[in-house]
């Protein structure tokens, strides 16, 4: 099975959401040596690893996304939020004393590039042109309501 390698396809110029892609991709070329070699320990110890970066990913990008009144967020959410849930699973599984397998490994494989060429590219610009606007982060509105109603100490 080829490994992931890097390429502009993958990019979407926003240096922070880049790094940490990299970092992921590189985690899941390490799942994939671990399968590979027979190291299943580490391979579950892999899978944990990469599900607690995913979802720090996520958390940031999603932050990212919300700032810049990017109008799909809510769908990307579910999508970040599907993913960890599959992760888990498939991680609770190696914990349970299954072997991480190659299904696994798949899965994970195709969903982060399909995620990234698609989705994440699909956001790139919006989100670019916010941040090099140096315009102001949006606040969605459910906090300036909460704002509004209950604001906060000392101002
Ligand atoms: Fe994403």
């Amino acid at each position: 099975m080829p490994k992931i390698i890097w390429s502009d396809k993958l990019t979407t110029g926003i240096p922070s959401i880049d790094e940490q892609h990299h970092e992921l991709i590189e985690l899941i070329n390490i799942l994939q040596d671990n399968i590979e070699r027979g190291e299943l320990t580490l391979a579950g110890q892999t899978l944990q690893a990469l599900t607690e970066k995913k979802m720090a990913h996520c958390m940031h990008e999603e932050e990212l996304l919300c700032q810049s009144g990017f109008p799909f967020y809510k769908p990307h959410k579910r999508q970040h939020e599907s993913f960890v849930r599959e992760c888990t699973a498939f991680y609770q599984r190696a914990q349970a004393g299954e072997h991480v397998t190659y299904k696994a490994l798949a899965f994970v494989k195709l969903w982060m590039v399909k995620h990234i060429r698609g989705e994440d590219i699909d956001y790139a610009n919006f989100v670019r042109r916010h941040i090099e606007s140096g315009a102001e982060p949006v606040v969605p509105w459910h906090l300036r309501t909460l704002n509004r109603f209950f604001p906060k100490r000392g101002k």
